[in-house]
């Protein structure tokens, strides 16, 4: 089963609790919580105490991207606040390998995230210890960019690695998903779909939300 997580990134964070029930009631499967801290990438959007904000109000789980220098210091403050996954970016961990079994330590499910430019082969040594591969789409940092076509191989790399040695890791893709992304992105192999202004920016959640499904069922060949 494709799983749809809306990325609250760009929803409107005025009335977020609204605009998350609103998302879930559109048939999304996870909400996305998209943590930048300033430093890793140029945004500063939200922590702990918005996430657990957000699990206050829905039962969907929580899917939260760490956009963030030393994740290893606020993993278990995530968990806390509800996380159901916890991915950290490749490129901001010194001891990757640690990270990923601290997060499953404090309970939650590990993602592993590449940026564009970044190699599969980064992540050889580490794919038996996660749940998650998210392959970013586009450059980290922003909502609304546009999405970088050749993710389209690596997905379908990464998608023959994972059933070559038989493991049971969601791959995950975000950045530029939209109605016209959507297709391609399935057909290449992936399980989880972000999207955060595709969803956010629509006028109805629930048309939007079907559309994918659909287009997810029916690529063109
Ligand atoms: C980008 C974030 C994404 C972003 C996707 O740094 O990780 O989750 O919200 O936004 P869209 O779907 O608008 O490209
Ligand atoms: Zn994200």
């Amino acid at each position: 089963m494709p799983i749809i997580a809306p990325s609250i990134l760009s929803a409107d964070f005025s009335r977020l609790g609204e605009d998350v029930l609103a998302v879930e009631k559109a048939g999304a499967d996870w909400i996305h919580v998209d943590v930048m801290d300033g430093h890793f990438v140029p945004t500063i959007t939200l922590g702990p105490l918005v996430t657990s904000a957000v699990h206050g109000v829905t039962t969907l789980p929580l899917d939260v991207h760490l956009m963030i220098e030393t994740p290893e210091r606020y993993v278990d403050d995530f968990a806390k606040a509800g996380a159901s996954l916890i991915s950290v970016h490749v490129e901001a961990c010194t001891h990757l390998n640690s990270t990923l079994a601290q997060i499953r330590n404090a309970g939650a499910q590990a993602g592993v995230v590449l940026n564009p430019a970044t190699p599969l082969s980064a992540i050889d040594w580490v794919l038996e210890f996660v749940d998650l591969v998210l392959i970013m789409s586009v450059n980290p940092g922003f909502g609304g960019q546009q999405f970088i076509p050749n993710t389209l191989s690596k997905i379908r790399a990464l998608r023959r690695i994972i059933d070559d040695r038989e493991l049971a890791v969601l791959i995950e893709v975000d950045g530029g998903v939209n109605l016209s992304t959507i297709a391609d992105v399935a057909l290449a192999g992936a399980d989880v779909f972000v999207a955060g202004s595709a969803i956010f920016g629509s006028e109805d959640y629930q048309r939007t939300i079907d559309a994918f499904r659909d287009k997810i069922k029916d690529p063109p060949q």
